[in-house]
């Protein structure tokens, strides 16, 4: 039977942090699933197709190995993609404390609602301050985030390129 996991979250906008958690995962399930899903608490900046769109790129320039899927979610609870899939595993990232409190309440529910459990994983300390929150608000007053991002989240961000929107698709 094949092992799959599902890397599930907002990723407005995929940020290298992410990326190692994804590659990290790859390196120990036989199928990834990156989902991204709307977090109603947060008001999102990017259109979920474009997330995709950009994470799907980011993979392949950074992670090369693996099977690993991309797609979005909004038909309803995160256990319910895991079932449909044949996922047993959520995989989260845990930069430090404030993501324990965070992703607990969730891990127990998703194990209550659909027997998924949740696997945390640290990703590399030199990414441990970095958030998508962080980013969205550096690139609105116009700062440089490229340390944080893959390229093309950083040309995306740039606005520079026409042709990364056009490669990307069309917004929702
Ligand atoms: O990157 P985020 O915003 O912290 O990710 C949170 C996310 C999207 C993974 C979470 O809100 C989620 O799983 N939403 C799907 C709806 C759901 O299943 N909710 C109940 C369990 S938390």
């Amino acid at each position: 039977m094949t092992s799959i996991a599902v890397v599930p979250g907002s990723f407005d906008p995929v940020t290298l942090g992410h990326l190692d958690v994804i590659a990290r995962a790859a390196n120990v399930f036989e199928e990834v699933h990156v989902v991204v899903v709307h977090n109603p608490d947060k008001s999102a900046m990017i259109p979920i197709s474009r997330r995709v769109a950009l994470i799907e790129r980011a993979i392949a320039d950074a992670v090369p190995n693996g099977r690993i899927i991309v797609r979005s979610w909004s038909m309803g609870l995160l256990v319910d993609y895991c079932t449909d899939v044949g996922a047993k595993v959520i995989v989260k990232g845990i930069r430090g404390a404030a993501d324990v409190d965070y992703e607990t309440p969730m891990a127990i529910v998703n194990r209550h609602l659909g027997r998924i459990e949740t696997i945390f994983m640290m990703p590399n300390p030199q990414h441990a301050h970095v958030s998508s929150s962080l980013v969205r608000q550096v690139a609105a007053l116009g700062g440089d985030v490229s340390p944080y991002v893959p390229p093309v989240v950083h040309e995306f961000l740039q606005g520079d390129a026409d042709t990364t929107i056009t490669a990307l698709g069309s917004p929702e």
